[in-house]
């Protein structure tokens, strides 16, 4: 068998640069399949949008703002000549008119004041480029610009030679401009938030039967009932999917019935032979032997009871909700007669959605070995959000850690020695994890901060 051996070149890559920035954005990433997959349909669409609109901007946008502004300079051109060549009216009025009418620009001619202080260059600045470098080639005199004051207009100022005067333009925007070119873009993103949407749709459908097929895993994990509407629906790979998880879950199914139909009949055979053998020691007599005989086949029912209690497991019990404070109260009296301090803390409404009879073995089992062990038992519930966790806390020997593990075995006691009167059989705890581990839970022990054994119960909500 070969393993998978990171060499010293895997783990240079690993610890480099790019590898590690991709990591980051993996880790950013979304993580549910949903939002995966939409950002797999927006980004490519985003970045060609990007690519298509800078294209655009720089050549179509680019040589139509081009050639508009080589228009209105060339008429401002023609003016200046005009007004240079030609002596003019006191007012101007003449030329004022012509290029209100047939340029449509509004000129005044002003006084040669200085020009304005120059006007911030705009972000957006197609316009204000082209304009300028239009006019520097085609008049050559010093001028000032505003692209940007009045939104609708273009202002341009020239200083003229002779007379010695200031040309003030006032031109139109989108005679200098491919204005209009936002249409473009309109329809550009419309058509793809249109896109997107219908994408959204499609993709719904194609993942919820992977996310109920998810759900339907994560419900039999914790022992529940599918929910009733689970069919095998979708694309034929996630068909696929849930009919194998099916499978799977009637041949798991099959095999726990199968082992407790085994364990169930041996142990009932089992126990009538010892009945019978329990009559044949009784006709035997009282003497010290039977006697001892007599005390094994108590201890051997005793322990015969306890597999098919095992091996019955409420596995087909119907799953109900349990309040866990009264899964704690009912042991009170045992506590009383036991002599044990019992003290039981669980928010009032906690509940749990499980097997009521199988929940209420797994605590009792738990409980009632903390009464037998030690004189003050505490119970807690609490709610972390993820799980519902239960402590059984007691102030007894406890268990050394080397242990743990063991106990959880079938028929495992670790005090025997220790309390030959009590009559226990050591499957109570392989009961309990199983329950939990039905409930999609599980049961650890610690060291109780109260000196004794902690037995820590999460169970999924
Ligand atoms: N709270 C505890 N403090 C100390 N030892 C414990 C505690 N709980 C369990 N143990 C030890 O773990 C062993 C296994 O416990 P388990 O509940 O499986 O069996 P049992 O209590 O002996 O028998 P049963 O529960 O079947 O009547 C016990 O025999 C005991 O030695
Ligand atoms: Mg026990």
């Amino acid at each position: 068998m070969s393993v998978f051996q990171p060499n010293s070149r895997y783990r240079a890559w690993r610890q480099s640069l790019p590898a590690r920035g991709l990591r980051w954005i993996g880790r950013k990433m979304p993580r549910g399949l949903y939002a995966r997959s939409i950002l797999i349909i927006i980004t490519p669409m985003v970045i060609l949008q990007i690519v298509i609109a800078y294209v655009f901007m720089e050549r179509h946008w680019q040589t139509v703002t081009q050639r508009l502004s080589t228009a209105v300079t060339a008429d401002i051109a023609s003016i200046i000549d005009i007004i240079e060549t030609y002596p003019q009216d006191a007012d101007y009025e003449e030329i004022t008119r012509i290029a209100r009418e047939r340029l449509r620009l509004n000129i005044a001619i002003l006084p040669p004041d200085p020009f304005p202080p120059p006007t911030a260059k705009p972000f957006f600045s197609i316009l204000d480029d082209v304009l300028q470098e239009e006019v520097t080639r085609q008049i050559g005199r010093p001028f000032w610009i505003d692209t940007v004051g009045d939104s609708n207009l273009v202002e341009i100022r020239v200083r003229l030679e002779q007379p010695e005067k200031v040309l003030r333009v006032y031109a139109r925007r989108s005679q200098a401009y491919a204005s209009n070119s936002h249409i473009f873009l309109l329809w550009m993103v419309g058509a793809s938030l249109f896109l997107i949407v219908v994408s959204i749709l499609f993709l719904r459908n194609q993942i919820r039967p992977i996310q109920n097929l998810a759900r339907a895993a994560e419900l039999y994990g914790k022992g529940r009932d599918l929910p009733i509407d689970f069919h095998i629906r979708g694309a034929r790979e996630v068909r696929q999917a849930g009919l194998a998880f099916l499978q799977m879950r009637e041949r798991i199914d099959r095999q726990i019935q199968q082992r407790t139909a085994m364990l169930t009949g041996v142990s009932h055979d089992l126990r009538t032979i010892l009945t019978r053998f329990k009559l044949q020691v009784a006709l035997l007599g009282d003497s010290h032997e039977t006697e001892e005989l007599q005390r094994d086949i108590d201890e051997m029912q005793r322990m015969l009871q306890g597999y098919l209690d095992f091996a019955k497991g409420e596995a087909g019990e119907q799953i109900g909700v349990v309040r866990i404070a009264d899964l704690f109260e009912r042991h009170r009296n045992e506590a009383s007669l036991k002599n044990c301090k019992y003290t039981v803390s669980s928010p009032k409404g906690l509940s749990i959605r499980g097997r009521p009879n199988a929940l209420a073995r797994m605590v009792g089992n738990i409980v009632t070995n903390a009464f037998r062990h030690a004189s003050k038992v505490k119970a807690t519930a609490v709610d972390d959000g993820q799980d519902i966790v239960l402590w059984v806390d007691d102030n007894g020997s406890g268990i050394p850690p080397g242990k743990r593990e063991e106990v959880f075995k079938p028929f495992i006691r670790l005090d025997e020695a220790r309390n030959q009167d009590e009559s226990g059989t050591g499957l109570g705890l392989s009961i309990a994890k199983d329950i939990a581990r039905l409930h999609g839970g599980d049961i650890k022990l610690e060291d109780s901060p109260m000196g004794g054994l902690r037995a820590t119960v999460r169970l999924p909500h």
